[in-house]
């Protein structure tokens, strides 16, 4: 294994540890006078977190047009790179550690909106786990997609997004 791939082994864990552990110690301690507190938390992560889904996506689309090697195409994978690592990633992790705790809390587990509203959150972090990939791709330079297809993956996060909110706010079933 590389080094490089051992610290993004290294991420991912801290990543998945820090939400679960964090969840545990909530649960336990159920603080629930804090719910408008962690809901605002939760909205503000969620804000960060589809900030930098929808603007990756449009870095993409116009590090399709810089030459490999060209001081452009570096500037944009640094861009990239920090974005993915410095917002996206944490944002995600504080979404999901406040959005969960949040449904335990509200006694949100059993409705059919939370459900529908998690399938759409697991989509959209795949849709995050895609996104990572293709930083990789253009950090070693063998990004092989048309920049079209970034045009159109750029609309998906806000897709998700719009029906989401939806859920979360009408709760429509
Ligand atoms: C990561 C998994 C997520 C979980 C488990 C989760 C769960 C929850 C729960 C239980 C609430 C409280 C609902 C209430 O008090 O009525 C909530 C609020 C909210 N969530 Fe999430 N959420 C997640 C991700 C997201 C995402 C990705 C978005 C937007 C794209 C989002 C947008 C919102 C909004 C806007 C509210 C405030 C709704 C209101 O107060 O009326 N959440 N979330």
């Amino acid at each position: 294994m590389t080094g490089e791939a051992r610290n993004a082994l290294a991420r991912a864990a801290v990543g998945l540890a820090v939400p679960v552990v964090a969840i545990v110690v909530l649960v336990w301690w159920s603080p629930s006078w804090l719910y408008p507190w962690f809901k605002a938390f939760h909205i503000i992560a969620v804000i960060a977190w589809m900030a930098g889904m929808l603007y990756l996506p449009r870095l993409f689309v116009y590090h399709c047009e810089a030459e490999a090697g060209s001081k452009q195409a570096e500037t944009f994978k640094v861009m990239e790179r920090r974005l993915l690592r410095a917002i996206i990633n944490p944002a995600m992790v504080a979404t999901w550690t406040f959005g969960l705790w949040l449904a335990w809390d509200g006694g949100f587990l059993r409705d059919g909106w939370f459900h529908a509203k998690l399938l759409l959150v697991v989509v959209l972090s795949g849709v995050h786990g895609f996104l990572a990939r293709c930083v990789r791709d253009f950090a070693a330079d063998r990004n092989t997609r048309p920049q079209r297809f970034y045009r159109i993956i750029n609309e998906v996060p806000t897709l998700l997004m719009i029906l989401i909110v939806i859920l979360v706010v009408v709760k429509p079933f």
